[in-house]
């Protein structure tokens, strides 16, 4: 059955911004996430200590880690692929980081430069500097419904490294339709898979909407139990590494269809959406969520 309540991630600031080829201003970051956390969103993924090489656009991770405006009650968390991500998280003052695999080898190649093995004992010993430091790690796994080189990926594989995360110490495993290719009875399938090996409550949906079927997937597996939803206001993003890619379902909809099936998600629906308005506007980019438009139109 449903969750009376659903925690939701906000990842615009980190996935929705990280692919835009213009360099945004610092401050521009720093009050979308305020903004964010004004609205009630109590968990914000904020930056990504990744190598500028690669992700340019996050390379002010360590301003925006230290320039936010705290606020109690909120985990600002940040992405560290390996340990030098990490000391430079643990110096800004991170209190949650996030490592990120995949299930599909050529996406980890891609993504991450090392096969899935060799990412795993990378994440080895971020694990366990991060529990010596006293922080938490979530662990992703992309390319859970599809590989955009690889194509079909099968549930058992996505099972094996869902689980592979978990056993290592991360405690909660995200899954991420990374190119959006999902559809709902796949979506219950994967879980199905997943979750005899990862209990239900220590997993939770990244979904992308490339190809419109985010919302029904949540509904899919929020039907299953999931109760831990990761979205992007006014739908922003796109994985850098995976071509075609189109943003995170939009946190406005998610809401929305929270607020309509009675569960609890704390989250102001207006402050929401004039905060996707705003972020919209200030990089020039449409807003994608469908309950955001509905509402400037009324
Ligand atoms: P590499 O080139 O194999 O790493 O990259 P390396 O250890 O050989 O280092 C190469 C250079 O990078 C060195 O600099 C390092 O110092 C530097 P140089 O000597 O050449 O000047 N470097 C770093 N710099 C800053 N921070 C670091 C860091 N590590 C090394 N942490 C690496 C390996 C993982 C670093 C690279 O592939 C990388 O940064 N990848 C990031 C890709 C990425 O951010 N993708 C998007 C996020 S994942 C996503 O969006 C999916 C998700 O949303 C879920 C879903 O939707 O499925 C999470
Ligand atoms: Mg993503």
């Amino acid at each position: 059955g449903f969750p009376k309540q659903v925690r939701l991630v906000e990842v615009a600031p980190r996935d929705g911004l990280q692919n835009e080829p213009e360099a945004i201003a610092t401050d521009t970051k720093l009050e979308l996430i305020d903004r964010l956390a004004d609205a009630g969103l109590r968990h914000i993924e904020a930056a990504s200590f990744v190598s500028p090489k690669w992700v340019p656009q996050m390379a002010d991770h360590r301003e925006v880690m230290t320039g936010l405006k705290r606020r109690p009650g909120i985990t600002y968390s940040a992405l560290t692929p390996n340990l030098k991500g990490l000391e430079a998280a643990l110096e800004c003052g991170v209190e949650e980081v996030a490592v990120f695999g995949a299930a599909s080898e050529a996406f980890s190649h891609k993504n991450i430069n090392c096969s899935i093995a060799e990412s795993l004992e990378r994440f080895a010993p971020v694990l366990e500097r991060a529990q010596q430091a006293g922080i938490r790690v979530r662990g992703y796994v992309s390319c859970v419904l599809g590989c955009p080189y690889e194509g079909e990926i099968a549930p058992a594989k996505v099972a094996e490294v869902a689980k592979a995360l978990f056993e290592m110490g991360c405690f909660e495993v995200s899954l991420g339709d990374t190119i959006g290719t999902g559809t709902p009875l796949k979506a219950k399938r994967m879980l199905e898979a997943t979750a005899r090996d990862v209990p239900m409550d220590k997993l939770a949906a990244h979904f992308h909407d490339t190809y419109g079927q985010a919302l029904a997937n949540l509904y899919a597996v929020l039907e299953e139990g999931i109760a831990v939803i990761d979205s992007s206001v006014a739908g922003l993003g796109g994985c850098p590494y995976a071509k075609g890619a189109a943003g995170n379902v939009a946190s406005e909809d998610v809401v929305y269809l929270l607020n309509g099936l009675g569960i609890d998600s704390d989250v102001d629906l207006e402050k929401l959406a004039t905060t996707g308005d705003w972020i919209t506007q200030a990089i020039g980019r449409p807003n994608r969520s469908k309950v955001s438009v509905a509402l400037a139109a009324r």
